[in-house]
């Protein structure tokens, strides 16, 4: 598999806007999920850990799971994230994890995945009971956030009431939507949300 975020990894925690939407998804997890310092939290698609780096301090282990190498290692150069924070460099949609864990985080990584269905179906087996999803990504847009034709966006943002029956039909209850933060780009405006939910 090739590692569509090489280029992008060096600059990453540089970028503005990766920069905004993590401080903004940071602090929509601290005003909607409560974290307390026996949870263990997989962070789906957690790239150089910029939304890890904000759980971690919180609770008792994070697992930073992301199918590009080059995203992780710059991850695994934060000498403060060394006690708490353990990467995995696989993708569990096809291959699991023999682990479950408290809650699933993620930060923009859902529309990088092609079978929103099938990511659900995974999120469960990878949650104990009760545990908890608290997932940010794009609403639906034009489809103009990233440039055309670009490698690996498999969605033009989500429609909250399609993603929210997907998540149930996976098993979950008490689906939330809260807009997380606004992102302008270019001229024009992207919503985030922050969805959570419960197994
Ligand atoms: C837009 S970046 C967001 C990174 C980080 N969450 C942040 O907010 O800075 C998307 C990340 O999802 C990762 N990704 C894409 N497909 C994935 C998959 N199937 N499993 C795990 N990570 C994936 C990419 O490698 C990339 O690091």
């Amino acid at each position: 598999m090739s590692d569509l975020f090489k280029d992008k990894a060096q600059e990453w925690d540089q970028l503005p806007i990766p920069m905004q939407i993590s401080q903004g998804v940071g602090q929509a997890l601290n005003e909607h999920i409560i974290l307390n310092n026996k949870d263990v939290v997989l962070d789906f698609g957690a790239g150089t850990g910029l939304v890890c780096s904000q759980i971690a301090p919180k609770v008792a282990k994070v697992y930073a799971v992301d199918i590009s190498e080059s995203m992780l290692s710059k991850l695994s150069e934060k000498e403060e994230l060394k006690d708490k924070v353990e990467v995995i460099c696989q993708d569990i949609t096809s291959q699991g994890l023999d682990l479950t864990v408290d809650v699933i985080v993620s930060a923009m990584a859902m529309h990088h995945v092609a079978d929103t269905k099938k990511l659900f179906e995974v999120f469960y087996q990878h949650l104990s009971e009760g545990g908890r999803l608290a997932l940010a990504d794009l609403d639906k847009e034009d489809g103009d956030f990233h440039p055309p034709h670009i490698e690996g966006v498999y969605h033009a943002g989500f429609e909250r009431k399609v993603l929210k029956q997907i998540v149930i039909d996976a098993g979950f209850k008490d689906v939330e939507f809260h807009t997380a933060l606004t992102v302008n780009k270019v001229d024009k405006k992207y919503s985030i949300f922050l969805m959570s939910a419960t197994k």
